[in-house]
């Protein structure tokens, strides 16, 4: 009997087949049994009379549970009624597990309990519906860089030296030695830039943040690209080229989910070329207006975001930082060398930064000053003073937070669901 997958089981139309999956949900009507079985795919209504499977088979399978685990057999029929469109006329069943009572039921749950089941909540049709946002995120952008000459050249995780600062630093024991988990790949790619031109890393980053608000992950995933004799301005128009193409797939290919999830779908619509840009100065003069107190060399958090997001109606673009609330690696301006050329990129809706980029310091001298002023280990960095030895050049890159992508597009209220096992400050089970 061909084994068949439920969203694709049009394709079955009329035959025998055989779905395997788990109950999601029964009902009985005297002589009559209802299943729906879910199987990853999609769900589908399996339809037993006494007639058709027996008495025995009729008994086994009216006492299945929620999350019982069978391999059904029967004819694929269409059914505008139905649900999906097609049912299973069912001929026999072969049960593998009665399921014990599920905790997940149809009624709400508090989150706490969800996180707790994790595990199981990923069996859920939301669940369902984000993370294939989250795969279709993920190829889309592969694809946008890999179609356009970027070579993937992954990062390591283990890493000696602080990128991104060094108060967020998970430490670890090395054998003998200690090492800290990756912030960031980004001085790599400066390494693989200088080899290959175009590249990009797409892997888990860590920090040890203990904010814990709906967009911090401790552990979450970043592709960063990073390219030769790019600037500030090249690579602020690579990040809106890459936005508005993924962004697109997602709305090409996940509009079922999409709906599924409630998400407006307008927001989605006018994420196109050019995005804003606007100055830090000019950010701090909106912010003041609206009435936050800001002074200037603050960074900004959630906050500032939220309130500069409600003038645009598309990501846009935060550049020139002070350079002190900046990385150490940040060319700063020529026209005032107390900016940094760097950008944020801002999603709109109150979801605030989901790319950090710029360009970076080439010049040796500046950056041993840079390295010192920031109280970093020149011995770590000295493979990477040696980019500025051999053959520097300006480049600039940027880093995209995937689960804070994942959820301004699906426009969840927290990034804890963008990934299947979250780790955030106090959760690391399961
Ligand atoms: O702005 P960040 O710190 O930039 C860098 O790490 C650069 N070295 C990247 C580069 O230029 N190659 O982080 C980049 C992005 C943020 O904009 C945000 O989307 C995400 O990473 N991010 C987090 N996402 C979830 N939880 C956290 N704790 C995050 N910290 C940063
Ligand atoms: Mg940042």
């Amino acid at each position: 009997m061909p084994v068949a997958y439920i969203d694709r089981i049009a394709e079955h139309d009329g035959k025998d087949v055989t779905v395997r999956g788990w109950v999601y949900n029964l009902r009985a009507g005297g002589k009559i049994l209802f299943l729906l079985i879910r199987d990853g795919t999609g769900v589908i209504q399996a339809v037993a009379s006494k007639a058709d499977v027996g008495e025995a088979r009729f008994q086994e399978l009216s006492a299945l549970t929620q999350e019982s685990s069978l391999t059904a057999t029967g004819t694929v029929r269409k059914d505008p009624r139905a649900p999906g469109g097609f049912e299973l006329s069912l001929r026999d069943a072969c049960v593998h597990q009665v399921a014990d009572a599920y905790p997940i039921t149809p009624k709400e749950h508090g989150v706490a309990f969800l996180m707790e089941h994790r595990h199981l909540w990923l069996r859920s049709s939301r669940q369902h519906a984000i993370l294939r946002v989250r795969a279709t995120l993920v190829r889309a952008l592969r694809d946008f860089f890999d179609s356009r000459g970027f070579v993937l050249v992954d990062a390591p995780i283990f890493t000696p030296a602080a990128c991104e600062g060094t108060t967020t630093l998970f430490e670890t024991a090395y054998f003998d030695d200690k090492a800290y988990l990756t912030q960031s790949g980004q001085l790599y790619n400066e390494a693989t830039a200088m080899a290959f031109g175009k590249v990009y890393c797409f892997g888990p980053t860590f920090r040890a943040e203990r904010s814990k608000t709906r967009r911090h992950l401790t552990e979450f995933w970043m592709l960063e690209p990073e390219v030769a004799y790019a600037t500030l301005e090249e690579i602020m128009e690579l990040e809106e080229e890459m936005l508005e193409s993924v962004v697109g797939r997602v709305l090409e290919e996940r509009l079922p989910e999409l709906e599924h999830l409630e998400r407006p779908l307008e927001p989605l619509r006018s994420v196109r070329r050019p995005f804003p840009r606007i100055r830090y100065d000019e950010a701090i003069a909106i912010l003041r207006t609206k009435g936050a107190s800001v002074a200037w060399g603050d960074d900004f958090g959630g906050d500032e975001e939220t309130l500069l997001a409600e003038g645009f109606d598309r990501p846009f673009f935060v550049h020139r930082y002070p350079v002190q609330c900046k990385a150490f690696y940040m060319q700063p301006d020529p026209e005032d060398p107390r900016l940094a050329l760097g950008a944020d990129c801002l999603a709109p809706e109150g979801y605030g930064e989901i790319i950090g980029g710029g360009q970076r310091i080439h010049d040796l001298a500046l950056l041993d000053r840079r390295l010192e002023e920031h109280g970093l280990p020149r011995e770590a960095f000295e493979w990477y003073r040696d980019l500025r030895r051999y053959g520097t050049v300006p480049h600039s890159g940027f880093g995209l937070g995937l689960e804070r992508l994942v959820s301004w597009v699906c426009r969840l209220p927290h990034v804890r669901e963008t990934v299947p096992f979250p780790r955030m400050l106090y959760r690391i089970y399961p």
